[in-house]
């Protein structure tokens, strides 16, 4: 724990990790893979959990505090839960979440919980059984629900988020749905701007439905303050005037927040990527699996960061989408 923080080439100190654990998913939500799912990654290509525990060993030493573990969907790795507890015991680590699309947290909430995740991310685009059909291709919202019901039982879950990706044409009737379902149960509901991250790259600027549109329908029913922005936070963050909760609006496209950007991350092969719209990224497990030190994955991981991209450029001429989705990034 001597080691200097980690930073970047502009002066941002690096202090959070998303680990995908799997490229693999249970659901193929339009915005993000193909209908017939994607060719997975081999199960030897995949880091061990004591490969990505020495990983995170590694960057808490230098820095890394909040860790968030991602997929794909990470529930359907298997043992998870141990994986959960393994992160939490690594000293450094004080904040541990999980982002998941809800199947399976009916049935893991509580061993998650007991393994020492501290925040809960559930994505879940649609209050309306035909349309989450349609959008994750799979007719799970009862399951999903009784997910979330089962996770807010626990306090130690809470503040519960729940994500829903923003689309025009799909997501507007959605809007104030979501915005009751924030105030009637605990769960701070965040819509998520359309990035260029879908497997089919079918995005275009037409399909992204700005957080401003839907802030302004929602205050017009339920009107909204402002509650000061986080450093390095993701979602601009909204209180209900009337005290039911609040809401959160994520606006990558149209209000990119790369200035204090923190976040470094480490896909399920083992390599290391800078940001979310990354051309290039740097292999850990070829060195990792070939004997290197510490400090030779130190060396590696500084030079990455510190040439970490200034800022994205979605929606700019000449921008070119990753070949990866999102599901194998890890959101
Ligand atoms: N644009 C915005 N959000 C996306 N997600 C997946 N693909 C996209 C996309 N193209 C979201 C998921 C989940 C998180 C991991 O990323 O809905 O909430
Ligand atoms: Fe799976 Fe999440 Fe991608 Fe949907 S967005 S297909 S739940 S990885």
């Amino acid at each position: 724990m001597t080691s200097a923080q980690l930073v970047d080439g502009h002066g941002r100190a690096i202090s959070d990790l998303r680990v995908s654990v799997t490229d693999r998913c249970n659901f193929r939500c339009q915005y993000c893979m193909p209908a017939e799912g994607l060719p997975w990654l081999d199960r030897d290509s995949v880091l061990t959990f004591e490969e990505i525990t020495r990983l995170v060993e590694l960057l808490a030493s230098l820095g890394v505090s909040d860790v968030r573990l991602t997929g794909g969907e990470p529930l359907i790795r298997k043992d998870f839960p141990d994986l959960a507890a393994m992160i939490a015991a690594i000293p450094g680590v004080k904040d541990l979440a999980v982002t998941t699309n809800g199947f399976l947290l009916e049935r893991d909430a509580e061993a998650l919980v007991a393994a020492g995740i501290n925040r809960f991310n559930v994505s879940l685009d649609s209050l309306e059984r035909d349309r989450f059909y349609r959008l994750t291709r799979r007719d799970s919202l009862p399951q999903v629900l009784a997910g979330l019901d089962r996770l807010a039982e626990f306090p130690a879950a809470h503040p519960i988020k729940v994500n829903a990706v923003a689309m025009r044409g799909v997501t507007e009737a959605e809007i104030l749905p979501f915005a009751e379902f924030a105030r009637q149960r605990p769960f701070e509901v965040r819509f998520i701007e359309f990035m260029p991250l879908d497997a089919d790259h079918s995005w275009s600027p037409e399909q992204v439905l700005p957080g401003s549109e839907i802030r302004e329908v929602i205050n017009n029913v339920y009107p909204m303050t402002e509650v000061a922005r986080e450093p390095s936070a993701t979602a601009r963050v909204f209180r209900f005037n009337d005290g039911k909760g609040q809401m959160g609006f994520i606006n990558p496209v149209s209000e990119p927040f790369c200035d204090d950007c923190n976040r470094i991350r480490l896909t399920a092969e083992g390599t290391l990527r800078t940001c979310l719209f990354s051309i290039g990224e740097t292999d850990l497990r070829g060195p990792l699996r070939s004997g290197a030190s510490d400090a030779d994955l130190e060396q590696l991981i500084r030079d990455a960061v510190w040439k970490k991209e200034l800022k994205h450029h979605v929606g700019d001429p000449g921008f070119v989408q990753p070949s990866r989705s999102m599901s194998a990034i890890g959101g």
